[in-house]
């Protein structure tokens, strides 16, 4: 079965391109490469042996979505990863953000609609839910007015799936992903942020490796247990896995709705120091960092209710925090090799 994943070269994309390929299924990736490398498809076939179809295509650009799912005829499913994502970067260029995500979405459904696609799997984000009142976070908590413009183009893209599929033949999840970290493990793939990172994790692992100075950790006066503040971190492998089984619960016509919606997180929140002692016993160095002011926009603590997904939808992420961050670290090591 063919399926289409928008943003496939890019970090969740894919390991998500990676794990279809071993279970069979035949992969066309667009990305317009903006945030990420054309090397990745051979990367890609590097670890499968199999190398995905790649288009070079902004999905902005209605015209030429319209002639890519044209030109492969069959596209049965999308998942839609492609978007830009850096909060901070939102804030300022706000229209680029609503005019990339937004109209990438519209543009692929109006095609799954035209050429009559099934299913659709969606990357949203646990920021839809801001600093939630109750924790841990389950799909039904309320959704909170957005911290950044890219936060809100996340709510409207739910939105637009929503009120599409009720009209319609198409079926589909919103995957709302808590912090993905790692890589995987052939170190052949990983997040790879363009110019300085903002997310801790490649924070951590640049510091350890010389390439920036000692990190800054924001705040250390949250109401946690040792002050800092609290994310729900899972591998971007056990991340990827939870792609498949959405599309094949789909496939199978499993789901209870037209649209699901699933946190996927591990359940389970760890503090920025929690993640640094992680990080310093699985790669035996010590990190050079310091408490600093907290970060503007940042919230406090979340991690995920994962009862849903694990029970419906059959998948749970095992990976735990020391293997998210050797995983991250033998990446880093890698990137230094080339
Ligand atoms: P990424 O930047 O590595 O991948 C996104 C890919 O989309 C990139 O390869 C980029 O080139 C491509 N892209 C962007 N705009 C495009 C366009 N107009 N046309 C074609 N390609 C385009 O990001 P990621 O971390 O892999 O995130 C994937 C998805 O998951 C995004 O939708 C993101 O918002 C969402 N998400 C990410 C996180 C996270 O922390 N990484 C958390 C929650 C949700
Ligand atoms: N942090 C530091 N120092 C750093 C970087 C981060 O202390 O150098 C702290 C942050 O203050 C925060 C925690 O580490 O407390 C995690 O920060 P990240 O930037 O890694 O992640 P966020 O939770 O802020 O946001 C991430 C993505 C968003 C996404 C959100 C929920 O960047 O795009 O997860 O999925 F919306």
């Amino acid at each position: 079965m063919k399926v289409l994943v928008t943003g496939g070269t890019g970090y969740i994309g894919s390991h998500t391109v990676v794990e279809l390929q071993q279970k069979g299924y035949e992969v066309v990736i667009a990305d317009n490469l903006i945030n990420s490398h054309r090397d990745v498809v051979d990367r890609i076939e590097k670890i499968t042996g199999i190398k995905p179809c790649f288009e070079q295509i902004d999905l902005t650009v209605e015209k030429g979505v319209k002639q890519m799912f044209d030109k492969h005829g069959d596209i049965h499913s999308v998942i839609h990863f492609a978007a830009l994502k850096a909060v901070g970067e939102s804030v300022k260029q706000p229209l680029r953000y609503y005019h990339n995500n937004i109209e990438s979405l519209i543009n692929i459904l109006d095609a799954m609609n035209r050429i009559g696609s099934k299913t659709i799997v969606f990357s949203s984000s646990c920021t839809v839910y801001g600093q939630p009142e109750k924790l841990p976070v389950t799909e039904l908590s309320p959704i909170q007015p957005a911290c950044s413009p890219y936060g809100h183009t996340k709510q409207i893209c739910e939105e637009i799936i929503a009120n599409t599929l009720s009209v319609s033949e198409l079926n589909g999840v919103l995957l709302r992903y808590f912090n993905p970290v790692g890589a995987h493990p052939s170190a052949l793939i990983g997040e790879l942020p363009l110019g300085a990172p903002n997310n801790l994790v490649p924070c951590i692992t640049q510091t350890a490796i010389g390439k920036r100075p000692a990190l800054k950790v924001f705040g250390d006066n949250y109401n946690t247990p040792d002050g800092t503040a609290v994310r729900d971190y899972i591998h971007v492998v056990d991340l990827a896995k939870s792609h498949v089984v959405a599309l094949e619960r789909l496939f199978n016509k499993k789901n209870k709705k037209n649209l699901e919606i699933f946190n996927i997180g591990t359940g389970q929140g760890y503090s920025v120091l929690e993640v640094i002692q992680s990080f310093e016993k699985v790669s035996g160095r010590k990190l050079d960092y310091e408490i600093v002011g907290r970060r503007s926009g940042d919230i406090e603590k979340i991690w995920a209710d994962t009862t849903f997904a694990n029970k419906e939808l059959g998948w749970k992420a095992v990976l735990g925090i020391d293997e998210m961050m050797l995983s991250a670290w033998n990446w880093e090591i890698a990137l230094k090799g080339e």
